[in-house]
This record gives structure tokens, sequence and C-alpha cells, in this order.
């Protein structure tokens, strides 16, 4: 691949969920000293889904910021494709940063590779194995551009391995999402924002819901808020609402018992407080059932399939799946303390980062080496 090795790095965030997964490896990269720029596509903009988790996760205003905003998934992914061309075209980074695996993930990833510039993708290898799912085509297509993939955990190496990708791209390396979590979490208890909504520490649910195959359905979100009233007879409810989820309920137009509380989308210490100390948590976050079993807190998805299996075989997730008449016999379980406690998995310590610049040090070196040595191969020639 033909990078500029002398130039500079691009870490491109768009979306929530890139925030915390990019904070540790921008930071790494800041403390070695590697030139970096930030980018943010825009992909969210609201101040509560974007820049305070800049703040409190301390990460620099984004030296770039593309303000492609929202759209079909077709406009998204061509508006970020064509802005992040148009600054590679610019400055030609030596590699492009991408993590996770929503629209701004796979249209970097594409204008980079499309470029000939590499890609590294921070949680590689994730498969739900369900291609209905936006994020999975995502993922497989960001996988198939990148030269580095960092992977969280062991289905992820099999599954790469399993789609023949070869096994020099393939980093190891354990969960960046967790270094946030644990940079944090300290703060997050001082805080005790708990208190700020007037539950008892470790007396209350906390719920989020925002996949558009639960909640762009009429029907389906009814039967889950249905399950979630249910769930609220029996312990009081904090349930922060994502912006397409708030849009939704609107429409419908429900009254809630008094035990649940909606509120706006919360702040990343905030939450992470509220998810420490919560009983248990209900959500169809692909980001929150990790954090979970890290923090050992019961989860409950709300989904029939996961691509992050760790969670379930090692940790405190458990799918519920269409079954949620049994939702109520599984939360009596938790409340009286009959719940897996679970392990961390392998290399979720924290460290994730360190071993992500590890390799993408050894990697820009290797490119440095490679264009000398096609710069003496031209010299020659002539
Ligand atoms: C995106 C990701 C999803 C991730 C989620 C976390 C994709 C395909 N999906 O879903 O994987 O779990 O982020 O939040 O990339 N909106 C606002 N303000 C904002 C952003 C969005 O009001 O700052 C509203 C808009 O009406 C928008 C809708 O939310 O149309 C959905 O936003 P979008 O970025 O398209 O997808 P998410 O549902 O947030």
């Amino acid at each position: 691949m033909a990078g500029n090795p002398t130039a500079v790095i691009y870490n491109l965030v768009g979306a929530r969920p890139n925030f915390m997964k990019m904070a540790p490896v921008v930071a790494e990269l800041k403390r070695r000293g590697v030139p970096q720029k930030l980018v943010h596509t825009g992909q969210h903009y609201d101040a509560a889904m974007s820049q305070v988790f800049f703040e409190e996760l301390g990460m620099p205003e984004p030296d770039l910021y593309l303000g492609v905003g929202s759209g079909t998934h077709a406009q998204q992914t061509a508006r970020v494709m064509m802005a992040v061309a148009e600054a590679c075209e610019r400055e030609r980074p030596a590699l492009v940063v991408v993590s996770g695996d929503v629209n701004s993930t796979v249209a970097g990833a594409m204008a980079a590779a499309k470029m000939g510039i590499p890609v590294a993708h921070v949680e590689a290898g994730l498969r739900s194995f369900d291609r209905s799912m936006p994020e999975e085509l995502n993922r497989i297509v960001t996988d198939h551009l990148s030269e580095l993939l960092f992977t969280t955990e062991e289905s992820g190496n099999r599954n790469l391995r399993h789609e023949g990708i070869p096994e020099e791209k393939i980093h190891f390396v354990g969960n960046c999402m967790v270094d946030s979590l644990r940079r944090h979490e300290k703060a997050a208890f001082r805080k005790q924002p708990w208190a700020t909504f007037g539950v008892e520490e470790g007396r209350y649910a906390l719920v989020t819901l925002h996949r558009p195959s639960n909640v762009d359905d009429d029907r389906n979100l009814i039967e889950l808020m249905r399950q979630v009233m249910h769930i609220a007879d029996r312990i009081p409810i904090l349930f922060p609402v994502h912006p397409r989820t708030r849009q939704r309920l609107a429409k419908l137009g429900l009254c809630w018992p008094k035990t649940l509380q909606l509120l706006e989308p919360l702040p990343y210490i905030t939450f992470l407080g509220l998810m420490a100390r919560a009983s248990f948590v209900v959500t169809d976050s692909g980001g929150i059932q990790e954090e979970t079993t890290a923090l050992q807190v019961p989860c409950l998805t709300l989904r029939t399939n996961t691509e992050r299996p760790s969670t379930v075989e090692l940790g405190t997730n458990q799918l519920l799946g269409d079954d949620l008449d049994g939702a109520g016999q599984i939360v009596e379980q938790i409340v009286r303390g009959q719940w897996k406690r679970g392990s961390i998995p392998p290399l979720w310590d924290g460290h994730a980062a360190r071993r992500v610049v590890d390799r993408i040090e050894a990697f820009l070196e290797i490119e440095a080496f490679l264009a000398e040595d096609v710069k003496l191969l031209a010299a020659a020639a002539r």
C-alpha cells in the first residue's frame, strides 16, 4: 500500500460510540509524540451526543469537522466519503484510523482505501451474522479494507481468519472502550449520579433503546415499552432516550408510570456511574453489553443475537431475544442477587490503546522503510 510515511495519522470519529474507543488511542499517540489529527465527520452533532463526550473524555477539539449530519444511509455514507476523500487529497495522511461499526467508520475506510491510504480498524472482527443490521455490513466492509485489524475478543480473531484475512493483519489488542471506562470510573462513582435522579444506589435499573429493528417499528416499540413498564412495577427505571427513539416515542403518545424516568441523552461520566451502580441494565446497544461485562453488572440485551459473544460466554450479559415474557422471572432472579458475576474477558485490562499504538508505530516504520526502498530502486533505475 502506498501511504505517505512521513505524514500525519488521521483519527476518524463520527458517532457517540466512536468517542470512547478513540479517546485512549488519541491520548497514547499524543503521549508518544506521533503526529495526528482528529477528524470528526459530524454524524452525531447534538452537543449531548458529541461535544460533551469530547470534554469529558479529554479529547482535543477536532482538527477537521466535516459536518455531514443526518440522512439516509446512502446520503450519510456518501457525504462522509466525499469529505474524507477531499481531506485526504489535501494532506495525504500516512494512516486513517477508524473504530466500531457506524456509517462514518465504513465511509472513512472506503474513502481512504480507494486512495491507497492504509486503514486501521479499532474493534475489528465482530460479527452478529445478521446482515439486516446496518452495522454488520459496515463491519464486514471496513475489515476487508483494513491493513491493521485490532480485535477485542477471541471471536473476532476467529471470524477474520474464517473470512480469509491474513494472520499478519490481525492484532488481538483488547478493548479500548474499557481503557476509557477504567480511566473514568472513579470520577463516575464520586459523582453519585443516581442521587441526582432520586434513586438509591444499586436499587434501580437502567434502560437504553435505539436500534432501528427495535424502535422504528411501532408494534415492536410498543411491546418493548410494555415490558419496560412491567419492570418499572418492580424497580425504578432510568431511561436516557436516544434522539431516534424520542422521535418514535413522541408519535406513539404513551403514558408512563412515575417509576419510569425518561431522560435526555446523558454525558459519559454520568452514564458510566449509573451503569456501575445499577441493579441491572436493559439495552440493545453493542457497547453497553461490553461495559456492563467490564463492570460485572447484569445486562439483559433486547436482541436475538450479539456480535460480542464473550459478554454472554464470559461476562454478565444475557440475550432476551423474543422471549420478553420471560423477562419478569429473570428480573426477579437478578433482584434476589442470583445472577452470574461473570469474568472480565482477556486483555480488557485498560491498556488496549498502548498495544494499538505499538502496532501502529511498527506498521509505519515498515511503511517508511518500504518507501525508502522504492526511492532507492527508482534512483538506481534512472
Ligand atoms: C448510530 C449508529 C449506531 C450506533 C448509534 C449510537 C449507524 C448506522 N448507526 O445510530 O450503530 O449504535 O449511532 O448512537 O451509523 N440525531 C439527532 N442528533 C444527533 C444525531 C442523530 O437528533 O446528534 C437523530 C437524527 O434524527 C437522526 C437519527 O437521530 O436521523 C439517527 O442518527 P444516525 O446517526 O443516523 O443513527 P443512530 O441511530 O444514532
